[in-house]
């Protein structure tokens, strides 16, 4: 069952415009919050990112806070699995003329679809994953949880061709982030992260991952990390609510530190698992 514009249906039978403005210019914002034995982590702060999305791109939030979270607390009973990811969307709705300015009185399409959330198997969590990089060739407004999501799919495409997760993303010599993920860095013990900016998305993982490293002793630095410093890495790891932290065990074909899970990957990703329960 998911949510679309106030009525809960089966997702077969759920039909949107075919000009709807996501559809025709991505014009939207949307979220996906992982969900642990029916209970959705960081809900509030996924709800907090969606209104600066929204504000952003200067779309009225449809719902208060309370009425997503209850929407969403609705939906995920319905479900008959327990471990959820809540995508949802809000889109500047559809209008009969196609023009690129926003279009008058026109009501935004909602949409609030739970699917069961596939998180990495402990064997792809003992065994880390491998990556490719590329140039970051998106748009200067990374920071928008946008439907423009066109880069990331070729970029996630290109990876699983060559067998690959995850494609890192470097931009001017410097680390931005994943293609759908944020990106971490280790070299002699101390964790390393690019700090939030307009270059990547602000990841609720990212800022889990942060408040563990701090509450837990793990020495961290957050500032730009050069390329040169992310291949010369003991190790990499990705971040996201549904790869939850996920270790890259090789970039572009050559091993990160020794081409094992290192130990700080197994720690944050041990500390994340009791944590997000
Ligand atoms: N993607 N950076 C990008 C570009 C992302 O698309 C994502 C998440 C993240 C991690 O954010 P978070 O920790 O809040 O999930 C970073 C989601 C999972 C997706 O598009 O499916």
């Amino acid at each position: 069952m998911l949510y679309l514009n106030g009525e809960f249906l089966p997702a077969s039978e759920a039909k949107v415009s075919a000009l709807d403005r996501g559809c025709l210019f991505g014009d939207g914002v949307y979220e996906v919050v992982p969900v642990y034995s029916r209970h959705p982590f960081r809900l509030e702060e996924h709800l907090a990112r969606l209104e600066s999305s929204l504000a952003t791109i200067e779309l009225p939030n449809p719902y208060p806070r309370a009425e997503w979270a209850r929407l969403i607390h609705q939906l995920i009973v319905m479900q008959d699995f327990d471990d959820q990811s809540v995508y949802f969307h809000v889109t500047r709705g559809s209008a009969y003329e196609r023009d690129f300015p926003f279009p008058a009185n026109v009501a935004p399409t909602v949409l609030i679809n739970p699917t069961p959330l596939i998180t990495p198997s402990a064997q792809t969590k003992a065994s880390g994953v491998r990556a490719i990089s590329h140039v970051d060739f998106r748009w200067l407004r990374c920071d928008i949880k946008s439907l423009n999501l066109l880069p990331a799919v070729l970029m996630r495409e290109a990876a699983r061709r060559v067998g690959c997760a995850e494609t890192v993303l470097f931009r001017d010599g410097f680390l931005s982030e994943g293609a759908a993920s944020n990106i971490f860095v280790v070299k002699d013990g101390v964790v390393f992260t690019p700090p939030k900016s307009h270059l990547i998305l602000p990841g609720i993982t990212y800022d889990v991952v942060i408040e563990l490293c701090q509450n837990n002793g793990v020495p961290l630095e957050i500032r730009a990390v050069a390329e040169a410093e992310v291949r010369a890495a003991d190790e990499l790891w990705m971040t996201s609510s549904t790869k939850e932290v996920l270790a890259l065990v090789e970039l572009d074909g050559l091993p990160v530190g020794n081409g094992t899970v290192g130990p700080l990957a197994q720690r944050l990703d041990a500390l994340y698992q009791n944590f997000k329960n």
